[in-house]
């Protein structure tokens, strides 16, 4: 049986009154989101616009987008530090400048890998800028944005905030925020708050065991984060109870399967990151009606 550990109201209280720059965006608590992990990355290569669209026709309530930067200061939408596995170059993205880049290709490595999924269209894609994902989605999505790795990524967080800001994707006083940022770097996430403290923030955990937060947690968690995001390995129902006594909302990561979904639906988290948001939204119609 786990311990709950919950700050008292008077301290959250004085942390909401602490002043403007640390008020906390709170996040849509209308029902279960739907966030697609590296966009709809079971049925089309992960980071490209393509997955993105596919999750968009999915109705994925959120796209997740990881970021890395390029030797010329381009924040690109990749997961790993290296292209290795998902193009056909090798070596780390920060070594690439965006032209050397855009030559590489994002998707033959899908077809490949997958010959049941493979498609005509995915031997031409290439690695988008987070610019072009902006440019060519608009408001029409909402995004999930992960910095990976920024501690070797001088100057990612200004970047990012920047570039949110030059394309007006800040709604403030919605139901649901056009933009969650997202990273295991915490540090990061506080330059960020720093930066625009009205961009919903995030924290990341990989736990190995059991997932654990102690009152010194909560209390730092709480001066700039809307939330956090966990393995669901980790996680049962009374650490999720915890967590959200403590004022954050909780999102697990990643799942794949129907059985999963179903598990973090009845966990009651606020919501996942699945490859398949086809198969999530389906599951959470289900379980709704
Ligand atoms: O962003 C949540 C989840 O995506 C973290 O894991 O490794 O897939 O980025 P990863
Ligand atoms: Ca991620």
């Amino acid at each position: 049986m786990r311990k709950l550990f919950i700050i008292p109201t008077c301290f959250l209280l004085m942390i909401g009154c602490y002043g403007n720059e640390k008020s906390i965006e709170p996040l849509s608590t209308e029902s279960f989101l739907i966030i697609a992990h590296r966009g709809a990355s079971t049925y089309a290569p992960e980071h490209t616009i393509l997955a993105y669209e596919i999750a968009q026709q999915a109705d994925a309530d959120y796209i997740e987008v990881d970021l890395q930067m390029t030797k010329d200061g381009e924040l690109v939408a990749m997961h790993d530090e290296k292209v290795d596995r998902t193009t056909d170059g090798k070596g780390f993205v920060k070594e690439y400048t965006l032209d050397e880049l855009k030559l590489l290709n994002a998707g033959r490595w899908f077809n490949n890998n997958y010959p049941s999924l493979a498609n005509s269209e995915y031997k031409y894609l290439n690695i988008p800028t987070l610019d072009e994902i902006f440019s060519y989605f608009g408001d029409s999505v909402n995004y999930h944005i992960e910095m990976k790795s920024p501690g070797i990524y001088e100057g990612m967080e200004e970047k990012l905030v920047a570039l949110i800001k030059k394309y007006k994707l800040i709604y403030v006083d919605e139901e649901f925020p056009k933009i969650v940022i997202e990273s295991f770097d915490g540090r990061s996430l506080l330059k960020v708050h720093e930066l625009e403290p009205k961009l919903p923030l995030i924290q990341l955990f990989s736990f190995k065991e059991e997932a654990a937060l102690s009152i010194q947690d909560y209390k730092r968690l709480n001066t700039y984060a809307s939330g956090i995001g966990v393995n669901i390995s980790s996680v049962d129902k009374d650490f999720i109870q915890e967590v959200k006594l403590n004022g954050l909302h909780i999102l697990l990561y990643s799942i794949s399967s129907e059985i999963e979904m179903k598990q973090a639906i009845n966990l009651k988290a606020n919501g996942a990151y699945t490859n398949n948001p086809e198969m999530g939204i389906r599951v959470r119609r289900l379980l709704e009606q």
